[in-house]
């Protein structure tokens, strides 16, 4: 994960929006006639564009009421006991219709683009019946300008109408969502917040091996607020990832190599809930695995779009380093999304999606945090971003 492979003065050469070859700018230079379009980068760093596996980018309203009652020493888990958190964003995105989400989702897909994103895993998540889920799913796949994979999060939480029967909802996200969103062919993976109290091991177990019996790859939300063996049934089920681990044990970890499950740490989501409790990376990477970073944007517990922001905390808080990191969001990611054939990393064949940063040397990117230090994104190898520069 330490070796970024870096081209000093390089160059890509781009067709059709691919990548055709990756070398040194003078060789580069030799394969392109005049009527070629050349794109100056001014010597600063280019990198794959950021590859965000993990966001929750479909939503209504916000939780700034929350944000303020948690600085005043409320804590996640008591709001949502109370009937806020993801229930409190459930009840006004039912509320909003297809043509609001969108219109809030470009905005997000903005900042996303602001901090060097170009791909995002996007989950449903704040419907909660058929219909909002399938609302969400379809504003996901209504976003442009950003490459965006779609996961089906019915199982996020227990909708108020099931509080006193939640069994009820589990057997409805399996017998009637599951098969629906399926067979619309509108998500590609399907993810469940595994926890103690919202849906448990043996709950887990039933939803995702329906998802995988009807084709989804799986996700996990596993062991975020408690050790609860979450990680364990990720490797159980041989997930795609399992996502937070912020309790994963030694065992755990143990696990999830032994079935070649990537872990998607959220360093995001403890910062905004001023917890200090960071997913083990070292340990993680010392195992030998595919560690991938990501925002877990979300209007409770992760308000962030930023990956340069996530970087630094990684850098920081898990004691990864700037080219750890980089791997972690960029070509990692990729593999954990089943795209490190086309996206991911700047090489021959890979789609064109390739972000020139303000800076000459790539640490500075984790290094200044809250700098805008992107200066252009493009994806398929045209422009979607520029920054205004004075
Ligand atoms: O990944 N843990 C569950 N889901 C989100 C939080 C969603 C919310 O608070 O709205 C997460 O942290
Ligand atoms: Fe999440």
């Amino acid at each position: 994960m330490r070796d970024l492979a870096i081209i000093p003065d390089g160059a890509l050469l781009i067709e059709d929006g691919r990548i055709v070859q990756a070398g040194p700018r003078v060789e580069i230079e030799r394969l392109i006639t005049a009527s070629d379009s050349v794109i100056d980068a001014g010597r600063r760093i280019v990198l794959p564009g950021f590859v965000d596996a993990h966001t929750h980018p479909v939503f209504a309203g916000n939780r700034a009421a929350e944000f303020e009652r948690r600085s005043e020493g409320a804590t996640y888990a008591e709001i949502a006991a109370q009937g806020g958190g993801i229930r409190s964003t459930v009840r006004q995105t039912r509320a909003a219709s297809e043509d609001q989400l969108f219109d809030s989702a470009r905005r997000y897909v903005r900042w996303f683009q602001a901090g060097g994103t170009t791909t995002i895993e996007a989950k449903s998540g704040y419907g909660l019946t058929l219909d909002d889920e399938c609302k969400l799913l379809r504003v996901i796949g209504r976003i442009q300008d950003l490459r965006c994979v779609p996961t089906f999060l019915g199982a996020h939480e227990i909708p108020d109408e099931f509080r006193a029967h939640p069994s009820e909802y589990t057997d409805l996200v399996i017998h009637q969502m599951l098969p629906a969103v399926a067979n619309q062919r509108i998500a590609q993976f399907c993810d469940i917040f595994c926890e103690p109290g919202i849906f448990s091991i043996e709950e887990s177990r039933r939803v995702l091996s329906a998802a995988r019996s009807l084709g989804l790859g799986l996700r996990m939300h596993a062991d975020q607020l408690s050790d609860s063996g979450g990680a364990a049934l990720a490797a159980e089920l041989h997930a795609s990832t399992a996502d937070h681990l912020e309790h994963t044990s030694a065992r755990g970890i143990l696990a999830l190599q032994s079935a070649g499950v990537q872990p998607v740490l959220l360093p995001g989501s403890v910062y905004a809930l001023g917890s200090t409790r960071y997913p083990a990376a070292r340990e993680m990477i010392q195992a030998g695995l595919a560690v991938v970073l990501a925002t877990d944007f979300n209007p409770g517990s992760s308000p962030t779009p930023s990956m340069p922001m996530i970087l630094s905390l990684a850098c920081t808080q898990m004691k990864m380093t700037p080219a750890e990191a980089i791997t972690a969001c960029t070509i990692n990611a990729a593999y954990s999304l089943g795209l490190g054939n086309e996206i991911g990393s700047l090489e021959s064949g890979k789609q064109a999606d390739f972000v020139i940063h303000d800076c000459t040397d790539y640490r500075e990117i984790a290094y200044f945090f809250g700098a805008p230090a992107v200066q252009a994104v493009y994806i398929a190898g045209l422009p979607v971003w520029t920054r205004l520069t004075h």
